[in-house]
C-alpha cells in the first residue's frame, strides 16, 4: 500500500495507473485543483486497489487519518503547483502547496514513522531547481547546486531542501528525484508537446517563446514512472537521484517533430502544421538549457528510459489523436481564461 499525493494530475495518474496494474494497492491523495482530472484515473473506476481521496495535502488531519487508517510503507509525493508560467503570475499558490503544503506532509510522515519504521517518503522534483546551464556546460549532476530561477523552481527547491532535514535531522527515510521535462498521456494542454498537439488540430497558432532555442530534455512519462519505481525499492534513503531521458531538443526541434507527426498521421486539409508556428515575447526570466546527467540511476539502480524521443513522442501524438475527449474535458472550466490571460501579455 502506497499513499499518491497528486495522483489525478499528469505524472501522479500515470503513477496510480501503472502502479496499480503492476499489483500495488494506491490510497490516492488530490485536491482536484485545476491540473487534477479524475477522467484520467477512470480506467481505475470500481478497482479495489485504488482508494481515491480528494483533500488538500495542507491539512494535516486529513494526512494523519489516511496514514493511520491504511499504514502505507510509503508516501510518492506528486502533488504541487507544477506550471511555470503559472508561477510567474501568481507565485502565492506554488509557496503554498509546494513548500507550506509538503512541511505538512513531512510532519506528519515523521510521526508516524515512530512507529512505522520501514516507511519511506519519496520527493519527486525537477531538474529545474539546479537553475540553467550555458550551450557548452556539462549535464546536471546529483551534486550540481541549487539556482532555482523562477517561482516554481524555488518553491520545489525548498521543498527538496526541507525534505532533505528531515532525513538529517529526524533520521526519516527520504529519497528525492530531480527529473526532466515529462511528455505523454494525461498532459493538460498548456505545456508545450500537448499545447502545441491541441493547437496545431484545432488549427490556431504554435506559440514559441522567444527565439525558440531553449532546451530541455524530454523524457516520456512512464520511462519516469518505472524510475520511481525502482527509486523506491531499491533507493539509497537519504540520496537524491536525477531522471533524464538523454534527449534534448531546442524548443523549434520539438515544433518541428510534432508538426511532423501530425502531417503524417492526421494531414491538414491545406497546407502544413509548421504554418501555424508563431513567435511570441518571451517568458521573463527563461532559463535556457536543461539537461540531466542520470548514470547513477543507471549505475545504481539498472534504469534507463525504454522510449527515445522519437518513439515516445509517436506515442503520445497518437494518444492525443485518440483521446479527444480527455481533452475536451481537460480543457473545459477555466481552460481558456488561463490561455487569454498567459498568451495576451505576449502579443
Ligand atoms: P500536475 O500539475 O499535472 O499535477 C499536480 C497534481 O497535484 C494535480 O492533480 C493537482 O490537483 C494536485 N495538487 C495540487 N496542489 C495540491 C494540494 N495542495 N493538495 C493535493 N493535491 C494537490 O503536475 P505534474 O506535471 O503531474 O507534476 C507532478 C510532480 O512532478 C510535481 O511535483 C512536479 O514538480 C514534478 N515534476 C514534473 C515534471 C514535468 O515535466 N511535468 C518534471 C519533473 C518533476
Ligand atoms: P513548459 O512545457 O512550460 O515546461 P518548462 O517551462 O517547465 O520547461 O515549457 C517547455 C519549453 O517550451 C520552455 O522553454 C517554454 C517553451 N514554451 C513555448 O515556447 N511556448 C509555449 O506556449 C509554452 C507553454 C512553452
Amino acid at each position: 500500500m502506497i499513499l499518491v499525493t497528486g495522483g489525478a494530475g499528469f505524472i501522479g495518474a500515470n503513477f496510480a495507473l501503472g502502479a496499480v496494474r503492476n499489483g500495488e494497492t494506491v490510497v490516492n491523495l488530490d485536491k482536484l485543483g485545476y491540473a487534477g482530472h479524475l477522467e484520467s484515473l477512470a480506467a481505475l473506476d470500481g478497482n479495489p486497489r485504488h482508494v481515491f481521496v480528494k483533500g488538500d495535502i495542507g491539512d494535516r488531519e486529513l494526512v494523519r487519518k489516511l496514514l493511520a487508517q491504511h499504514r502505507p510503507r510509503a508516501i510518492v509525493h506528486f502533488a504541487a503547483e507544477s506550471h511555470v508560467d503559472r508561477s510567474i503570475h501568481g507565485p502565492g499558490e506554488f509557496v503554498q502547496t509546494n513548500v507550506v503544503g509538503t512541511f505538512a506532509l513531512l510532519e506528519e510522515s515523521r510521526n508516524f514513522f515512530q512507529n512505522h519504521k520501514d516507511f519511506r517518503f519519496l520527493q519527486v522534483s525537477t531538474d529545474e531547481v539546479f537553475g540553467s546551464l550555458g550551450e557548452t556546460d556539462a549535464a546536471f549532476t546529483e551534486t550540481s547546486p541549487y539556482a532555482p530561477n523562477s517561482p516554481y523552481s524555488a518553491s520545489k527547491a525548498a521543498a527538496d531542501h526541507l525534505v532533505r532535514a528531515y532525513h538529517h535531522t529526524y533520521g526519516l527515510p527520504t529519497l528525492i528525484s530531480n527529473c526532466s521535462n515529462n511528455y505523454g498521456p494525461f498532459q493538460l494542454p498548456e505545456k508545450l508537446i500537448p499545447l502545441l498537439i491541441h493547437n496545431a488540430l484545432a488549427g490556431e497558432a504554435l506559440p514559441v517563446y522567444g527565439d525558440g532555442k531553449n532546451v530541455r530534455d524530454w523524457l516520456y512519462v512512464e520511462d519516469h514512472c518505472n524510475a520511481l519505481g525502482a527509486l523506491l525499492e531499491r533507493g539509497a534513503a537519504g540520496e537524491t537521484y536525477n531522471i533524464g531521458g538523454n534527449s534534448e531538443k531546442t524548443n523549434l526541434e520539438v515544433v518541428e517533430a510534432v508538426c511532423g507527426l501530425l502531417d503524417e498521421l492526421h494531414p491538414r486539409a491545406s497546407g502544413r502544421y509548421r504554418d501555424l508556428v508563431t513567435h511570441v515575447k518571451d517568458r521573463p526570466g527563461h532559463d535556457r538549457r536543461y539537461a540531466m546527467d542520470a548514470s547513477k540511476m543507471r549505475r545504481r539502480l539498472g534504469w534507463q528510459p525504454a522510449e527515445s524521443f522519437a518513439t515516445g513522442l509517436r506515442k503520445t501524438v497518437r494518444w492525443y489523436l485518440d483521446n479527444a475527449e480527455w481533452v475536451r474535458q481537460a480543457t473545459s472550466g477555466g481552460y481558456q481564461d488561463w490561455v487569454e490571460k498567459n498568451y495576451s501579455v505576449r502579443s
